[in-house]
């Protein structure tokens, strides 16, 4: 049914509202479309090889466009739909990487969306985005990089005596059966102890899995106007989750809830083929510029 809906592949371009040219022949499209009529349409049966994407979090947030306030079992059933027409258009070894966080009053809200997709994905990995950490020195041993405590990162602090500045959100990989292979050393990290190398069969360089829970901080912003939109994730968030799904040639990434773009940014970097949704004509057109820029430097640097 779904194959019979879809525009023809000629009209793809069209009826993009923009489409840039990126590396190796890949095109970064933008639909200023509702992301499921918009997957629907242009994207065909198992097409996708990753979806990375971060919904609204149905928290009241202050967008544009989207009203972030839904009834709590509608949005579920949104959420679900959204993993229909996720599943239908990925890859059987595809991956779905969403990111979702919790608020200090709820803290059920990413598993209550998880679970909405229990029935359709195997939940294969779940990643700690962690955005802030504190270290002390005494607990990390004797390394000789670490020459005191540190505490890095940002977050928004929360004034409360009964709740913790929050400071991780979860990124779930979800997959069709389980059973998709990883590039788990395309984000390796080196050993700590380069006695390890050798010590296993899989140790053979100084490259290890890094694991499940990955620091990334937001960059630094000095004035707000810098962060035109209220909820976006760094672009080393998803380019961190392609290069786990594995960039090869023709891979196709996908983000239903394009935002200002940091998929695309990543996709551009990476040189895959990207395909954004978006409602909200400011944050697509802001999308557009940051990728316009970033392959301007991108080709700049090729000079
Ligand atoms: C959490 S933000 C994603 C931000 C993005 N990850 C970034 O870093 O820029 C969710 C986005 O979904 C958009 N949105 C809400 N409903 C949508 C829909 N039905 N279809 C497509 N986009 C939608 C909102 O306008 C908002 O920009």
């Amino acid at each position: 049914m779904s194959t019979i809906m879809q525009r023809h592949e000629e009209n793809f371009e069209s009826s993009a509202y923009k489409v840039i040219r990126g590396s190796r022949g890949t095109t970064l499209s933008f639909f200023l479309e509702d992301c499921l009529e918009g997957m629907r349409l242009n994207l065909k049966d198992r097409s996708v090889d990753i979806v990375v994407t971060s919904p609204p979090y149905n928290i009241g947030m202050k967008y544009g466009k989207h009203e972030d306030n839904l009834p709590r079992q509608k949005y579920l059933e949104w959420m679900g739909k959204l993993g229909e027409e996720v599943k239908r258009a990925l890859r059987d070894d595809g991956s779905f990487f969403l990111n979702i966080g919790n608020t200090p009053k709820n803290q059920w809200i990413a598993w209550d969306v998880a679970a909405s997709l229990r029935e359709k994905f195997v939940l294969q990995n779940v990643i700690h985005w962690v955005k802030s950490i504190a270290i002390k020195k005494e607990d990390v041993g004797n390394y000789p990089n670490m020459i005191g405590d540190v505490s890095v990162g940002h977050f928004k602090p929360i004034v409360s005596k009964r709740f913790l500045n929050d400071c991780h959100e979860y990124i779930f990989h979800f997959t069709k059966f389980g059973e998709t292979k990883l590039e788990k050393l395309s984000i390796g990290v080196p050993y700590q102890d380069k006695t390890n190398i050798g010590r296993w069969k899989t140790a053979t360089s100084d490259n290890r899995d890094r694991g499940n829970t990955w620091f990334i901080p937001y960059e630094t912003i000095q004035r707000k106007s810098e962060r035109p939109h209220p909820a976006t994730f760094p672009s080393r968030l998803p380019e961190m989750c392609i290069r786990l799904h594995g960039v090869r040639k023709g891979v196709k990434v996908v983000d239903p809830f394009s935002g200002i773009g940091s998929t695309a940014l990543a996709s551009l970097k990476l040189g895959v083929w990207f395909i954004g949704f978006e409602i909200d004509k400011e944050y697509l057109d802001e999308s557009i510029s940051r990728v316009l820029s970033a392959k301007k430097k991108q080709e700049f640097r090729k000079k």
